[in-house]
């Protein structure tokens, strides 16, 4: 199949004319990558069994595994949902638009082909244009997962979609790089206590001020025991996952010397062994790895600014992939507020092989 590809230039004046064949493709069945504030995503109409075997078959993801519907206003939650629960009105009105997805108790009309079997269906309305333009111009809800094959990092730009993705869908819209980097924040409102699925951009912290106390599903803190599943079936999978070994280094305190020593000693000793080394570092620890000779050294961003953290991660794993990595050696972040999503990702991207000291 050949994948076609437009290029939004003009995201604040967008003109509609560019994104009607889009629009018609996704009515009609076929599946268009585009562009949201958290990652890209690969859309399909969520209401059509056949276009969700699809996008499930362009990823290679297990069928499963849930997607999430996308709309472009509230009154379009309605008709995919048996009921709207209190704490789910009131996330909607404090963060829609924008990257939080909510789960709800599902209505006839989404297929279980969508919502991998489950009663339940994921929602959320992006606050990027391009998405919500395109949305409305398909007059259809738009179930998205990210853009990427199954196991691979997701995709922060339009070339990361093509690359994982050409010619395996009908079209790519590159609406320039994604402004958050990680994928929304799922809180499942479905059940008695509101319980976070996958932590994102909508904090732990911001969710407790709108609703009190939430609760949090174990599979977001650490690797699950033997016959323990968590909550959004996504999660199972080892996920985000780059080419080569990755281990973080976890200091115990705020200080990050120690951190920062232990990252240097073993690239070292992992490039005396022979193996083509990587380091994650950040803006302010670089320095400290001038001396590793023949690593590939690669900054993640400020730690005084955590969202540059967010906005680089999936893109620096790509990165190391093309660089054929054996091994790489990552700094750690603290878990509060956009930490507690950072570290989410980057755990599960080293299979929680993590090195404290
Ligand atoms: O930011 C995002 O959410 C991006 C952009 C494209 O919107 N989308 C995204 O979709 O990350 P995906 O498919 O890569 O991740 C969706 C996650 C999966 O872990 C899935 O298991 C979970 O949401 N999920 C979907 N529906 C669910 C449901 N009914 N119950 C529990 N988990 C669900
Ligand atoms: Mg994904």
């Amino acid at each position: 199949m050949e994948t076609k590809k437009i290029l939004i230039e003009d995201r604040e004046h967008i003109e509609d004319a560019l994104l009607i064949e889009a629009a018609q493709i996704l009515r009609e069945g076929g599946l268009v990558a585009f562009p949201t504030e958290t990652v890209y995503g690969l859309g399909g109409n969520a209401l059509d069994e056949k276009a969700s075997e699809k996008i499930y078959a362009a990823k290679g993801r297990p069928s499963d595994n849930p997607l999430i519907a996308h709309v472009s206003c509230i009154e379009e939650v309605e008709p995919l949902v048996s009921r709207i629960p209190e704490a789910g009105r009131r996330l909607m009105e404090a963060y829609w638009p924008g990257p939080l997805t909510l789960i709800f108790p599902k209505s006839k009309q989404v297929p279980y082909a969508t919502t991998g079997g489950l009663e339940t269906v994921a929602i959320r309305m992006p606050s990027d244009p391009v998405a919500q333009r395109l949305i409305a111009l398909a007059g259809v809800p738009v179930a998205a997962p990210s853009a990427n094959t199954s196991g691979r990092p997701s995709p922060t730009t339009a070339q990361h979609v093509w690359d994982d993705l050409a010619g395996r869908i009908d079209m790519i819209i590159d609406g320039g790089p994604v402004g958050i980097g990680l994928e929304s924040t799922i809180i499942d409102v479905s059940g008695p206590v509101p319980t976070v699925l996958r932590p994102g951009a909508v904090t732990m912290e911001m969710l407790e001020d709108t609703l009190g106390k939430v609760a949090i599903d174990p599979a977001i803190l650490g690797p699950m025991a033997e016959g323990e599943r968590p909550k959004a079936p996504g999660m199972k999978y080892k996920h985000y996952a780059p080419k080569a070994d990755l281990t973080l280094v976890e200091p115990s305190g705020t200080q990050t010397d120690a951190m920062t020593a232990e990252v240097r000693r073993l690239a070292l000793e992992a490039g005396k062994a022979g193996r083509r080394v990587g380091i994650i570092c950040t803006d302010e620890s670089r320095q400290c790895y001038a001396d590793v000779a023949g690593a590939l050294i690669r900054s993640i961003g400020s730690r005084r600014e955590p969202s540059s953290v967010a906005h680089n991660l999936y893109r620096v794993l790509r990165e190391f992939d093309d660089l054929e990595a054996d091994c790489i050696f990552s700094e750690s972040f603290p878990q509060d507020h956009l930490g507690q999503a950072i570290m989410n990702r980057l755990s599960k991207a080293a299979a929680y092989h993590i090195v404290r000291v």
